[in-house]
């Protein structure tokens, strides 16, 4: 499969996911963290999912200058396995991350802290979604919607 391909079947998977938990993420109280903002695309679909949510970015990259940015307040800036303290509470009600290289190396260092960040951040019954698969103790699987294909693309709930 060429990495247009593999690209186009990874973002189908994301919204298809995105789109399948919604309605359950909207019952749940708490704010919604996207990790890794990029150029927004992602963060400008939660924002049509969960209107009037809280939804705080973060990223390495202020993004000032493109369309699809939180306000300051809701713009996390720095390298997420720092500044993602504050937000290790156990309140909110989904965390996506996007944040694989596809360098296998790069994303082992990536998963050596994001499963917890993830398991901390998420209140009881919250939902990760994430290009990385995550193991953690406190994670349950959680059946992929249909038509999306195991291993594209991870989702669990937080016991
Ligand atoms: C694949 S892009 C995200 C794409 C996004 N879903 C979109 O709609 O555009 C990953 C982003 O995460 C950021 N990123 C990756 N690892 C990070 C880290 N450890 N700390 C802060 N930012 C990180 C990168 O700067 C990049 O902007």
């Amino acid at each position: 499969m060429s990495r247009l391909d593999s690209f186009i079947r990874r973002l189908l998977a994301q919204r298809d996911i995105l789109n399948a938990i919604a309605e359950d993420a909207r019952r749940l109280e708490g704010d919604v963290l996207e990790l890794g903002l990029g150029n927004g695309r992602t963060y400008d679909h939660l924002r049509e999912l969960f209107p009037g949510r809280r939804i705080v970015a973060f990223d390495r990259d202020e993004r000032r200058d493109q369309i699809s940015r939180p306000d300051d307040a809701d713009m996390v800036v720095g390298e997420i396995q720092e500044t993602i303290a504050p937000y290790l509470n156990g309140q909110a009600a989904l965390v996506h991350a996007d944040i694989g290289t596809g360098h296998p190396d790069r994303d082992a260092v990536t998963l050596t802290w994001l499963p917890n960040a993830m398991a901390a951040a998420l209140a009881r019954g919250g939902i990760a979604v994430s290009g990385l698969p995550l193991e953690h103790a406190a994670f349950a699987p959680f059946p992929q919607p249909e038509g999306v294909p195991e291993g594209r693309y991870f989702l669990y709930r937080r016991l």
